[in-house]
Order: C-alpha cells, then structure tokens, then sequence
C-alpha cells in the first residue's frame, strides 16, 4: 500500500525541557492513525514537526515521497491540512470566508476562488453540518462551532494528509463521533492519509486504523487499535487502573471505579 507519510527515526527537542525520541510510523492512503497519550507527552509536537513547522534535529518526514523540510511553504499548504489544537480567531471574515481560505492552496498568488472553489467550499461546510452558519462572522461563532469550521477548511484544502490536533476538543457528544465517523469517512473514500490526536482510547478503538501510543516522547506501542490499547498498556502509560468491558460492539476501556475513593 501507498504510504502517504513516513515519519523515519525523528528526534526533536525544545532545548532540554522535552524531547521527542526517535518516532517511527507510516500511514498509508485512506487509513487514520490515532496519537493517544497523556498531556504533555508530544503529540501537538510531533504533528508539528509532521507539518514542518517545527524541524527536527534528527531524522525525516516523507509526504506524497517527497522531504516535508525541502518543500517550500505552499507546496505542503497543497499536500498538507492541518487543524491546531488551539485557535485565535483573528478576523471578522464570514465562517465561508475562512473554509474558502482553504482553497488558497490550490491558487495563483492574485487568483480569485472560482465558482468551483466556492462550490467546494459550501460542500465542506455542509459536511460538517454549519451551512447555516455560513455567513456569520468567524468569531461570533462558539468554540466548537470553530473547530468545526477549521475542519470544514481542511476539507476544502483537499490534502492528500489530514493533521487534525484533538479534532473532538470542543465538540458536543453527537458531534464528536460525527466529526470522527467523518473524518474516517473522507479517507477511506478519498485515499487522504490521517493523523489526529485524541485523548479517549475508546474513540481511538471505533475510528482509527492504527494507533500510536505515547508515553514521555516516545513511542510506546504502535499497530492496530485492539493490539496497541491494552489493559495492561493504558494502566502502563496512563498510570491509572482500568477495566475491559466486553460489548457486541467490541472491547472498551473503562477506568476502575477504585481509583477514585
Ligand atoms: N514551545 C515550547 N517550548 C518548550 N517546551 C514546550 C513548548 N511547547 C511544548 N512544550 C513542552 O513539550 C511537551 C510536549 O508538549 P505537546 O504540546 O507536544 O504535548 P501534547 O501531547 O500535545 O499534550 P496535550 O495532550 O496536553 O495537548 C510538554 O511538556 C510541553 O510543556
Ligand atoms: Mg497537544
């Protein structure tokens, strides 16, 4: 299979606070890779070095078969749609202005959106179930009515690889397995490549392909979900004792009711 990024032995740190030690890991075309962790343990980081915003002093990123550090700017702005985890609304522009700036990639630097880029553009917000919302400005918009927004932006970017930072932050509990049904949805039928981050090992089990669990800045188990999430790996990496629940829907984790009196 058509790997759409390689991350090959990447070693990254902020001076000696933190360091992110020697990741490996491959996400081929129309599969989603999960990073689930604890705070702090790297996850916006290596997303970051991913997206080439942050440069690693040690080892590669491949997207589409090409250097992500030798690419210019907007060469990934065409490859690459990435969803921070936390975002300041800078501007009063309209939430189809901001999806539609999605489309930018794709244009010559005075180039006006065609009709088809607004066409796109309308689909994705439509996608994410914001239509109504189209022409209210950005910034009046609530905290999860902007994630979804900047979801609806990556869409309409067309990216070969999705980043998506904790996509479910801000949504509601419909929403959120919406949002990652969706995004699954857009790979498989796609061919996009997917990386996001989350914090429920639950969702991480019903949405993900693959998953990379972290612990301190390295790799501590990657492969598909049911093999990498573990009692005995969560317990490891979470430090907290858990329970599996065995549904017809599959096995489930559920923190131990112990911890907590
Ligand atoms: N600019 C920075 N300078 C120095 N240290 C940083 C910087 N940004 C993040 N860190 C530290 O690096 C570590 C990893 O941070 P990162 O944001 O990658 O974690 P995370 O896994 O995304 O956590 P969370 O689940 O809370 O979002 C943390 O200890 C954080 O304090
Ligand atoms: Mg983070």
């Amino acid at each position: 299979m058509e790997a759409i990024v390689s991350v090959e032995d990447l070693s990254f740190s902020y001076g000696n606070t933190f360091k992110l030690n020697s990741i490996s890991l491959n996400v081929e075309a129309g599969t989603v890779l999960t990073l689930l962790g604890p705070n702090g343990c790297g996850k916006t980081t290596l997303l970051k070095c991913i997206n080439a915003l942050l440069k690693p002093e040690r080892g590669k990123v491949i997207i589409n078969g090409k250097n992500a550090y030798e690419l210019k700017r907007w060469e990934l702005a065409r490859l690459v749609g990435y969803v921070p985890q936390a975002h300041v609304p800078p501007f009063p522009f309209s939430t189809l202005d901001l999806v539609l700036m999605g489309r930018t990639a794709h244009l010559d630097f005075f180039q006006q959106p065609s009709k088809l880029d607004r066409q796109i553009a309308e689909r994705a917000l439509s996608m994410v179930g914001l239509s109504h919302l189209s022409h209210r400005p950005y910034d009046q918009l609530s905290g999860g009515e902007r994630q979804l927004a900047l979801i609806a932006r990556a869409i309409a970017q067309e990216p070969r690889l999705l980043l998506l930072d904790e996509p479910t932050a801000h949504l509601d509990f419909k929403n959120q397995f919406l949002v990652l049904g969706m995004v699954r949805r857009i790979a498989r039928e796609n061919g996009i490549g997917v990386v996001m981050s989350l914090h429920d090992p639950n969702q991480a089990i019903m949405f993900s392909d693959s998953v990379a669990l972290m612990k301190n800045g390295s790799l501590f188990a990657v492969g598909p979900p049911h093999s990498v999430i573990t009692r005995e790996r969560i317990e490891a990496v979470y430090e907290i004792g858990v329970r599996v629940v065995n549904h017809t829907d599959g096995s489930f984790i559920m923190p131990s009711m112990e911890n907590f009196s």
